[in-house]
């Protein structure tokens, strides 16, 4: 079983009940919970699922999972999702996949937000390891670049197979790369009041739980 595999069964095994209105994530780690997820259903679990992404919809459908809206529930028992970086606070920043959006919604109406990672993705201070992604307008794109730059990153449109990255809101991805990001609280506050900022990838004091899974096997949680 690969490290990936091992966090996400664990979130799986421990957090989805037979009943429970499961929130999926987006991203190879999160892949394998959908999986696990799928195999539940085919145990007989009654399980309404919501999707992080069009991407994620296609694999639970192919996994025999039914996925409904998100309006079509109240709000999620549980989402189980990856993350690039994961702090000691648990503060993340997600998005390197595209779904950064969708996820964050997603994220705000569950009641529990489990963060599968392997130990890889852990740091000390946000920033180190992983860009920041921002969801922008595609109107005016180059200017919201330059009022992101102001907050002391360089930022890169994203591409992906030759072509600009359009998400599934039909907006663009901008890696900012920032040197550290110590104060993740205060540069959120400055990068959302910036026009044609949709989101971006901090998600904050919205985990609930992380699992961590490192290549020995071991699993250990936060
Ligand atoms: C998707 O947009 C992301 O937020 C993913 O959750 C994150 O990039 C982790 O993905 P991996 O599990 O593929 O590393």
């Amino acid at each position: 079983m690969n490290v990936k595999q091992i966090a996400a069964e664990k979130a799986v095994d421990d957090f989805v009940k037979d009943g429970m209105i499961v929130g999926l994530g987006t991203g190879s780690t999160a892949y394998y919970a959908i999986k696990r997820v799928g195999e539940l259903v085919e145990k007989g679990f009654k399980l309404t699922c919501v999707a992080t992404s069009v991407q994620t919809e296609k694999i639970a459908e192919e996994c025999g999972i039914t996925v409904v809206d998100l309006d079509d529930v109240g709000y999620i028992d549980v989402t189980i999702d990856g993350a690039d970086e994961v702090d000691p606070k648990m503060q993340l920043i997600k998005g390197l996949g595209g779904a950064l959006l969708r996820e964050k919604i997603v994220a705000s109406a569950s009641r529990e937000e489990i963060i599968i990672v392997d130990d890889s993705k852990l740091v000390d201070t946000l920033g180190t390891r992983s860009p920041l992604p921002v969801e922008v307008l595609r109107f005016g794109h180059l200017k919201t670049k330059k009022a992101l730059e102001k907050q002391g990153c360089i930022a890169t449109l994203r591409v992906k197979d030759g072509e600009t990255f359009v998400t599934d809101g039909g907006n663009h991805i901008y890696d900012c790369r920032f040197e550290k990001i110590d104060n993740p609280f205060f540069l959120e506050s400055r990068i959302n009041v910036i026009p044609g900022v949709v989101d971006n990838g901090l998600f904050l004091n919205m985990a609930t739980s992380v699992i961590i899974s490192s290549p020995d096997g071991k699993v250990r949680m936060m």
